[in-house]
């Protein structure tokens, strides 16, 4: 029974690229679900536009959130883009139109940043607290994970396309000379090939497998200054490791192994990112994930038995010794009974079923904790049950099962007739309870304990049993 386990919740990451703008239904496992893209655009107003038709394409109910990968400097705090090149969104405040017009929480991070976010969690560096990622795309995208943390310096360190490998290079959109982005990335690959007089949709990957002087001309005049900006990067940071990824990362991994590094007393692994050109859209909804608040962890313990089993004893008992809130089927059901009654027993019935639905919506509004619930559940069909308890929400379920002998159920019955409350069934109704009190079993949609209640009942024995890990059954908090 799955149906009390929290629902798996999903993001939509978004990555905005100088070509595209790539947006994924994410789950928690990183795993992409449904993809769509839009081409990018300079006009921010237009990438707005076309987010949200991303976002309304792939959304669900099970969406809580969304995540998206801004070029250029970014502040994670203030969700503001400070920069931005051929996509600048710096004139607008991005992430709270997006949160607005679509209705959930939006993180926003540099968009290297989320690639790095998601190789960290699933892909190439996995297991490394200490890590770079390069992106090689339209730019060079770049961050830095120091500890298992984004390194932010005051708010957007790790914008590493801006490394400086040529002091009398091509200008950059930095204002800088030679960053080695304006060598190393798509775009400046496209400016090596037509200075090198090649059709402009020449792939690096065919140039690769050719040795002639142009094509290897070509290769080094990309890869070259990435090594220089590698070289650099390894000494700064000392990491684990460095992923390189992007549109072109695989391309770039091949050509550096032709100019491999120096022996130095700097050295580092260098490796291809595992999640292509996906990292930027799984790491950008896990942020949009991480930035949630940690869900209160909601359980129900059902105090479940005939009537005058003792149910409402072994709930008081354990709610007076716990504090946790008590929702009793009586209390609900009871102003309802006086003021209607006489009523029959579909009536009853009916005001019965009210009710339980009732206490399952206060449960599905409280936010955690623990509760209490003193109800004969048998009285509803089990499927009303179950759609109650998934509705509420809950992490876990366990059930307290009275139990009585038929036949002192039936004189307690008996002995409390004058004292019920208008609407409920008198004398006659005791063999028919006594019947059913030997035949009814635990609805057992969770861990159940049998408690006799012929006798004293042990209230701090089904406290140790609730505290001995049997709610390890249910989903966990994350
Ligand atoms: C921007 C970076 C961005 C990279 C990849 C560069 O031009 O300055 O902030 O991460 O492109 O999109």
């Amino acid at each position: 029974m799955t149906g009390f386990r929290r629902a798996p919740r999903h993001a939509i990451g978004i990555d905005i690229g100088g070509t595209n703008i790539r947006a994924g239904l994410v789950d928690e496992g990183g795993t992409i679900l449904a993809q769509t893209l839009l081409p990018s655009h300079p006009d921010p107003e237009t990438v707005l536009r076309r987010c949200l038709s991303l976002i309304a394409d792939l959304r669900g109910p099970e969406v809580a959130a969304i995540g998206i990968g801004i070029p250029g400097q970014v502040n994670a705090a203030t969700r503001m883009a400070l920069s931005g090149g051929y996509v600048d969104l710096s004139p607008l405040p991005f992430a709270a139109l997006v949160e607005r017009a679509a209705g959930l929480p939006v993180a926003v991070e540099n968009d290297a940043a989320m690639a790095l976010l998601a190789e960290a969690a699933f892909g190439a560096a996995k297991g490394q607290p200490d890590a770079v990622m390069l992106t090689i795309g339209t730019g060079i995208g770049g961050a830095v994970l120091e500890g298992g943390q984004l390194l932010r310096g005051q708010a957007t360190a790790g914008q590493l396309g801006h490394v400086v490998v040529q002091i009398d290079g091509p200008h950059c959109v930095c204002g800088r000379q030679g960053c080695v982005e304006t060598l190393s990335s798509g775009t400046a690959f496209a400016r090596h090939l037509t200075d090198a007089g090649l059709p402009p949709h020449t792939r690096a990957e065919d140039l690769l497998t050719r040795t002639d002087t142009v094509a290897q001309g070509v290769i080094a005049r990309w890869a070259r200054p990435l090594r220089a900006a590698l070289d650099s990067l390894i000494t700064i940071c000392n990491p684990g490791v460095v992923v390189i990824g992007g549109g072109a990362g695989g391309a770039m991994v091949k050509a550096l192994d032709r100019f491999p590094p120096a022996r130095s007393w700097f050295d580092a692994p260098v490796l291809a990112a595992t999640l292509g050109d996906d990292a930027g859209v799984i790491g950008a909804a896990l942020a949009g994930l991480r930035a949630l608040p940690a869900p209160r962890v909601k359980r129900l313990v059902m105090v479940n038995g005939v009537p005058a089993s003792g149910k409402s004893g072994v709930a008081s008992a354990l709610a007076g010794a716990t504090g946790w809130p008590l929702l009793t089927l009586d209390t609900v059901k009871g102003p309802f009974l006086q003021e209607l009654a006489p009523v029959d027993r579909p009536v009853n019935r009916t005001l019965g079923r009210a009710s339980l639905n009732a206490m399952f919506d206060i449960l599905a509004e409280a936010s955690g904790g623990t509760f209490l619930m003193d109800a004969w559940f048998g009285f509803q069909p089990r499927d009303v049950v179950e759609a109650g308890l998934a509705r509420a929400g809950l992490w876990g379920v366990a059930e307290v099962w009275c139990d009585a002998p038929p036949d002192l159920v039936g004189a307690r019955y008996a002995a409390r007739v004058a004292m019920r409350g208008p609407g409920h069934p008198g004398l006659e109704y005791v063999p028919e309870l006594v019947a059913l009190a030997a035949r009814a079993e635990p609805l057992a949609l969770g861990p159940v304990l049998r408690v006799a209640t012929d006798g004293p009942v042990d209230t701090g024995a089904i406290l140790t049993w609730l505290d001995s890990g049997i709610w390890q059954n249910s989903a966990p908090p994350p």
